[in-house]
């Protein structure tokens, strides 16, 4: 497993060097563009962005650079950012109004040279064709409206969208909407070895972890893990 130091002052710090950043910059005039229309994450306003970008970053840092997979990829400020630091980047994401949000920060981010690689969104389920995974409609937990979207994107085919192979994919990275165990499985039978899932865990869903995985709780709600 690789080695990340991941402590609180480090992790603050780099959130606060996030926050001045000109891809958050960047983010807060797209936002004004569209009459603060708070869509999905990484719009610039959000309070999440900067202190998961801070913790993105450390990972990114850590490891070799190499393909970066968001597994719902709202408004694409994390595939952006991954393209800034030198990432073949892509995102995949099932709603609509986020997917096509993404395209129009990522062509300003391009406009602007914040970025010269141009991370790669496709529309639809992150969660290839025949996976089995399920979706909390029971009121416990739900992501407004994922079910409708799903149904709505049944026919896209994202990763072919954006011509990519889960296999050739180094690190991943999932603000979790889905279930913890749909996604380590979905790691687990289909990543390559020596992957990584950077995995911000925001339900209580506990879950074993597959034999062929380790788990590294690097900060918090923040977890990382490897295929072996
Ligand atoms: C919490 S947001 C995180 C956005 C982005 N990863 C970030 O950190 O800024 C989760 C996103 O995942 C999308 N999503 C949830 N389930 C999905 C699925 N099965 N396939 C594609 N996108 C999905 C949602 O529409 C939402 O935009």
């Amino acid at each position: 497993m690789v080695a990340i130091k991941f402590d609180g002052p480090r992790h603050k710090q780099l959130t606060e060097s996030c926050k001045k950043s000109p891809l958050i910059q960047w983010g807060r005039l797209v936002y004004s563009e569209h009459n603060g229309f708070p869509i999905g994450f990484g719009v610039g306003m959000h309070g999440t962005v900067p202190y998961v970008l801070g913790a993105l970053r450390t990972v990114m840092m850590a490891l070799p650079k190499g393909t970066f997979l968001d597994l719902g990829s709202g408004s694409g400020e994390a595939a952006t950012y991954a393209a800034k630091s030198k990432w073949d980047a892509y995102g995949i994401e099932v709603s609509r109004k986020a997917y096509e949000l993404s395209k129009e920060k990522i062509d300003i981010a391009r406009d602007k040279r914040f970025i010269k690689k141009i991370p790669k969104i496709g529309y639809g389920n992150f969660f290839p064709k025949g996976f089995d995974f399920r979706v909390d409609s029971s009121g416990g937990y739900a992501w407004d409206g994922l079910e409708e979207m799903l149904l709505e994107a049944k026919d896209a085919d994202p990763y072919q969208e954006i011509g990519l192979d889960i296999s050739h994919v180094d690190l991943f990275y999932h603000f979790q909407v889905a279930f913890k165990k749909d996604i380590l499985n979905l790691f687990s039978e289909q990543a390559k070895s020596g992957a990584m899932l950077f995995f911000v865990a925001s339900l209580e869903d506990e879950c074993s972890i597959p034999e062929n995985v380790d788990e590294m709780q690097v900060y918090k709600d923040f977890y990382l893990y490897e295929k072996k």
